[in-house]
């Protein structure tokens, strides 16, 4: 079995992961940003295995049995702005295009039976409108009492085969 199982499809600076150079993991993202920039008091780098778009991947159907897909939730940030240059801006013209091109790739380079989790928050968008976009139901999703302003959802899908029911 290949050691490469799992991809992280936007890995921004693989806040999220507690390895962040995972041996069974492949990292992608648009862009790079390796000078390093200060965030939270540390220097940070945005050093993903390959510069790769979400939107058209070069990857084989089926390559993966973990996709993990945070992109960016923002639409309204400043071209200067921290938040930005950390975790990247939604185009205001074409986000639901991309989001929906990003899924579709996702949902491509997994396998069968293996899970996509799609992680979101709502400070700008809400879940509704952007799962209206997303041709499949999740299982299930992280459920919060949270009434901030703004929540953030791990949402779990698995590719499951439709079978042909003729026997
Ligand atoms: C919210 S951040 C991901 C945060 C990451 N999960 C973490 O734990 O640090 C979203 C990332 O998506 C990247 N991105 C935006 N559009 C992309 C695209 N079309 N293809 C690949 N990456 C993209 C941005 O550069 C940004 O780094």
């Amino acid at each position: 079995m290949n050691d490469i199982f799992i991809l992280d499809a936007c890995c921004s600076v693989k806040a999220m992961w507690y390895n962040k150079n995972h041996p069974n993991a492949l990292y992608i993202d648009i862009r790079k940003e390796q000078s390093g920039f200060l965030g939270h008091g540390r220097k940070e780098e945005l050093n993903p295995d390959y510069i790769m778009d979400f939107r058209k991947m070069s990857f084989a159907d089926k390559s993966f049995k973990l996709v993990v897909f945070e992109p960016p939730h923002l639409r309204s940030l400043g071209k200067n702005s921290y938040f930005r240059k950390k975790f990247g801006c939604l185009v205001a013209e074409t986000w639901q295009s991309d989001l929906q091109k990003g899924f579709a790739e996702c949902w491509r380079v997994l396998d069968d039976y293996g899970v996509l989790v799609f992680k979101w928050s709502d400070n700008e968008i809400p879940f509704k409108e952007v799962l209206k976009l997303i041709p499949h139901d999740p299982l299930f999703q992280n459920t919060t009492n949270n009434k901030s302003t703004s929540v953030t959802k791990w949402f779990c899908f698995m590719k499951i085969p439709i079978r042909n029911q003729d026997r």
